[in-house]
């Protein structure tokens, strides 16, 4: 079994676009800007905000956070989403979620600028990646893709098991490793909460990718011999042996999963750290085009 160390893949990114920036700064241009807009408190996307600004710094981008009270208004996020949408010196920013609930996301989403999309949420770009054409991925299974070719495990052919279908992570890695493109080219079915008997599935697969937000939940029986196992989640369970009183869990029982697989991430330093590097390469890209 291998491991599938994303700080290993992301070290190279980064290092990659440090020289990047580097060099466009040597020939007079300036360093990318990524702005992030955070309402209200809520700790894990504070832990995440703070993930990436500081990655931004580690390559020379600037980066901006824009805290906004949990009070704010749908129409004063939307304000600031123009503001940043119109503002030249800002190449690509992304709008923290999850938004409390008084604001309707979607609405929030569709309103970002596509070309300043960085993390592809908006239809335009959804809709550009379902049609194989150029669009910003969604920094997670982009992360997951550059994870894939780093370490050379072909997709085309395989029969890939993606578990569930949020906006954010199941649906595009389905679209992605479909597509008729270099990582992608496999057989993809995609499991949800309605699927019947998801083990039935899993275990035909030759990846595994799960996204569900359930500690635990891919368990040694679900997977075949062999397997490369893809683990998203992120889950906070109790510990009473650690200070902080929880630890974080992935959702894969990795210490059963692992010793049938031939590739696994672990939680954490597997996907986690992929996903903040996707979104400096897509902001990045954001920089070059714009
Ligand atoms: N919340 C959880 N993951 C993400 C992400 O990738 N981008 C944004 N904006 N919010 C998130």
């Amino acid at each position: 079994m291998v491991l599938l160390e994303g700080k290993i893949v992301a070290a190279a990114v980064k290092q990659d676009l440090a020289q990047k920036v580097a060099a466009r700064l040597q020939e007079g241009g300036r360093a990318p800007h990524l702005a992030a807009i955070l309402v209200g408190n809520n700790p894990a996307s504070e832990a995440y905000v703070g993930h990436k600004v500081k990655a931004c710094s580690e390559v020379g981008f600037e980066s901006t956070l824009v805290r906004l009270p949990e009070t704010t208004t749908e129409t004063e996020l939307l304000a600031e989403v123009v503001a940043l949408n119109e503002n030249p010196l800002i190449d690509g920013f992304i709008v923290q979620l999850p938004l409390p609930d008084h604001i309707d996301s979607s609405k929030i989403l569709l309103a970002v600028a596509p070309e300043k999309d960085v993390d592809g949420f908006h239809p335009i770009n959804i809709g550009r990646l379902a049609l194989g054409l150029p669009a910003f991925v969604p920094a997670t299974p982009l992360g997951i893709l550059y994870m894939l070719e780093h370490y050379q495990i072909p997709t085309a052919g395989k029969h890939v098991v993606v578990i569930g279908r949020s906006n954010i992570v199941g649906t595009p890695m389905s679209l992605l490793l479909s597509r008729n493109a270099p990582t992608g080219n496999a057989t993809v079915t995609l499991c949800h909460s309605r699927t019947v008997n998801i083990a039935q599935w899993s275990r035909q697969a030759d990846i595994v990718v799960v996204a569900i937000g359930k500690p635990h939940f891919l368990t040694a029986d679900m997977v075949k011999t062999g397997a490369v196992v893809i683990d998203v989640g992120i889950n906070q369970i109790a510990d009473a042996s650690k200070k902080s009183g929880f630890r974080l869990v992935g959702d894969v029982d990795f210490e059963a999963v692992s010793p049938k697989c031939s590739y696994i991430t672990p939680v954490p330093g597997g996907v986690g750290v992929m996903t903040v590097v996707a979104l400096l390469a897509n902001t990045w890209a954001a920089a070059v085009s714009n």
